[in-house]
């Protein structure tokens, strides 16, 4: 596919392309701060309603697009949301996240793991990302997710969401073999679940290795990274020209290993400088990122201040203009709002 101007924004940046100002959006840019979002949650209180009736997730991805404009719409849904249909059940708690009813914990269980049939389990999906398309046409980038093999292991194993990690930590340090069986199991589902969103219409995917900031670099090094390879490998096999995103929560320490990931674009969060972010990755590296959600608690003046400082200190090519992680629950709309509306009114000539 070649370079041609009606494509979206933010598709054209990923791809590397030169462009008149970064592309903007917000993870989490669907969700709790939003009053049309609670208003929802009335309506439909479990997550998995939400997520799954094509309808009213369709509804929950466009709400930000309506009020905002993002130049990328993500669908709405969760990393936990494919479990099931590898035979491991799971809901979605109000202010706890994922809980999974019977955790991982034996290889017996691992290999009665179900093979994984996007199109049959997760039929959902595909209406969902259909619409998005139709919906914003070439105004904006439709972003599909997904969750990498150590994240989601960390959910399967330890069955929620977790402060020490020690269910899991105790599996890789004195069973690894059941783990890197599950990890490339996950692996291989992940990559799959990936290709599908992208035939179904995401024309970018995010991979949340949320959880892997846990590891030590070391360990880093044998349970997350070569897994994230072994997803973004299989996904690059069939669909070359799909821009590939990576995010690890709290990564400082693992920058670099990120940029060996084979993503084509790192995720940098706010516990490093993004001049520092661009040196440590080289200047072919593409990043998104990275304002701390904090700085919407801020002035109007603070916003615009670090929207400038980080645009400058991304430089003028392959930056996706980003918060560092999810935009809080009780942010200000109106901040968001504003947020939107500073980085569009950028030109990077005059920054
Ligand atoms: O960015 C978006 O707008 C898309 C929506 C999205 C959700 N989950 C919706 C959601 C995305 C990208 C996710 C990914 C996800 N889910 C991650 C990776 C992103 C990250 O934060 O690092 C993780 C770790 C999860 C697991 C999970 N699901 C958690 C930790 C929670 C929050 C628990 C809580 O209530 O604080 C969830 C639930 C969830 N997923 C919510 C949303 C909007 C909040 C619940 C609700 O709105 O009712």
């Amino acid at each position: 596919m070649g370079i041609s101007s009606n494509q979206p924004l933010l598709l054209r940046a990923a791809r590397g392309e030169v462009v008149d100002r970064p592309p903007v959006w917000m993870m989490r840019q669907a969700g709790r701060y939003m009053k049309a979002y609670r208003d929802l949650r009335e309506k439909y209180p479990s997550f998995r309603e939400r997520s799954e009736i094509p309808e009213v997730a369709i509804e929950v991805s466009l709400q930000p697009w309506k009020a905002f404009q993002p130049d990328g719409v993500i669908l709405f849904s969760d990393i936990v949301t494919p479990l099931p249909g590898l035979g491991i059940d799971m809901d979605i708690a109000e202010g706890k996240g994922p809980i999974i009813h019977s955790p991982i914990r034996t290889l017996e269980q691992v290999n009665n793991l179900h093979d994984f049939d996007p199109e049959a389990s997760l039929p959902f999906i595909k209406t969902i990302l259909q619409s998005l398309r139709q919906e914003v046409g070439n105004q904006s980038t439709v972003l599909g997710f997904v969750g990498a093999p150590w994240t989601l292991a960390a959910y399967a194993v330890e069955g929620k969401g977790s402060k020490t990690y020690s269910v899991i930590k105790n599996m890789a340090f004195s069973e690894p073999a059941i783990l890197h069986q599950l990890l490339s199991k996950f692996a291989d589902a992940i990559a799959n679940y990936a290709r599908y969103q992208i035939d179904c219409g995401a024309q970018v995917v995010q991979l949340f290795d949320s959880w892997a900031g846990q590891l030590s670099p070391q360990d880093y090094d044998t349970f997350a990274l070569p897994y994230q390879r072994q997803v973004f490998e299989q996904v690059k096999a069939t669909h070359p020209d799909t821009p590939l995103i990576v995010l690890v929560s709290g990564s400082a320490g693992v920058l670099e290993r990120m940029g060996q990931s084979g993503a084509d674009i790192v995720q940098v969060d706010w516990s490093v400088d993004m001049a520092d972010a661009r040196q440590r990755l080289g200047k072919q590296m593409k990043v998104q990122g990275n304002l701390d959600p904090g700085v919407l608690f801020g002035s109007k003046e603070f916003i615009r201040d670090r929207i400038y400082d980080t645009v400058k200190k991304a430089g003028n090519w392959g930056h996706i203009l980003n918060l560092g992680h999810g935009v809080l629950p009780t942010t200000p709309e109106e901040n968001v709002a504003f947020f939107f509306e500073t980085a569009k009114e950028l030109k990077l000539a005059a920054v």
